[in-house]
């Protein structure tokens, strides 16, 4: 019988931003994230004897046009790994939007770990990172815990996850504030598109994130959390500025992120840990030590009663249940 597959979620510290090959999503840059306890996927796949796929999702069986990027995907492995056959696929996903988190990273992931066991692809982590990037760029990092490295390389041999550290002995939390729930207006994969397309400072951001890349592994190594911190918020920063010197410029930030952005600079200037990072949305991600995150929390909602707020902790690679 086959088991349940569970793919955690992952905060990129040295964000993904720019595909130089939109089919396969190769990236322009590797990338260096964190996987999270708490927020995860479990997904369940078995061949049917039918002549189309059935995707469950939290209990629903989802109609033609809500599947459509799930079949795509299934109709692309079924091409590249030689079998026909039709699936069902039942994922619950234990990543709430009101957590601030997107769920493609956990799910594609989870997907992927699903079908490699179901159809027998024998599949090691690197061609499983492999095969769930070719469902979502982040999600070659949720096949590991801890701090995971996403190689860029140029084709779909080489473009793979690799594992950090994968139980780091590190004292660090990522409080998620959650300021809008609302489905983002840009999605990442267009976001990624003009600024690649339209941002004069692009080519400065593959130069910036290769050098990040090589101080944060340093700064792992050595458990330097300031380093960590400081590094993470610079990037995510620039990742954003991206957005804003896009032509047409926009931005996933909401006025309440700089609010954020300022509650933690002023927490800072009190000595307290605390460092943002922002994805393709307006929610912050704070990146604390277990001492902090609780004084984070409360300033952050004595300042902002209107948000929510969750603290995660380093979480797994993909586990079967
Ligand atoms: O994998 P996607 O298409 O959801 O893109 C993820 C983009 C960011 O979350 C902003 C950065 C990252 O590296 O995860």
């Amino acid at each position: 019988m086959t088991k349940t597959t569970r793919a955690y979620t992952n905060i990129a510290l040295i964000k993904y931003w720019g595909k130089k090959d939109t089919k396969l999503k190769i990236p322009y840059t590797n990338s260096l994230s964190l996987t999270l306890d708490k927020f995860y996927t479990d997904t369940k796949t078995e061949i049917i004897d039918k002549d189309s796929d059935e995707i469950h999702l939290n209990g629903k069986l989802l109609n033609d046009n809500e599947s459509k990027r799930i079949t795509n995907y299934l109709d692309f492995i079924r091409k590249n790994y030689g079998f026909s056959e039709h699936l069902s696929v039942k994922s619950i996903n234990h990543v709430p939007t009101s957590a601030g988190f997107a769920s493609s990273a956990s799910g594609f992931a989870a997907l992927a770990a699903s079908i490699n066991q179901t159809m027998n692809l024998n599949l090691d982590n690197k061609h499983l990172s492999i095969l769930a990037r070719n469902g979502s760029g982040s999600a070659s990092r949720s096949i590991y815990g801890g701090f995971v490295e996403w190689i860029a390389g140029d084709n779909n041999k080489n473009s793979y996850a690799i594992p950090i550290e994968e139980h780091p002995n590190i004292d660090l939390s990522l409080l998620s504030v959650v300021i809008s729930q609302d489905m983002k207006k840009v999605s990442s994969t267009s976001g990624m598109e003009i600024s690649v397309k339209t941002s004069p400072f692009y080519s400065n951001w593959v130069t910036l994130v290769s050098s990040e890349i090589n101080e944060i592994k340093q700064a792992i190594a050595k458990k330097d959390v300031e380093k960590i911190g400081e590094l993470s918020e610079h990037n995510a920063m620039s990742m954003h500025a991206l957005t804003l010197s896009a032509n047409p410029s926009f931005t996933y930030f909401a006025p309440e992120t700089l609010v954020v952005v300022q509650l933690i600079k002023e927490l800072r200037s009190k000595g307290i840990f605390a460092y943002a990072t922002i994805d393709a949305g307006p929610n912050v991600k704070v990146i604390c030590t277990k001492e902090s995150a609780p004084i984070v929390q409360k300033y952050i909602k004595n300042n902002l009663p209107t948000v929510t707020t969750v603290v995660a902790n380093i979480g797994n690679g993909i586990q079967y249940i």
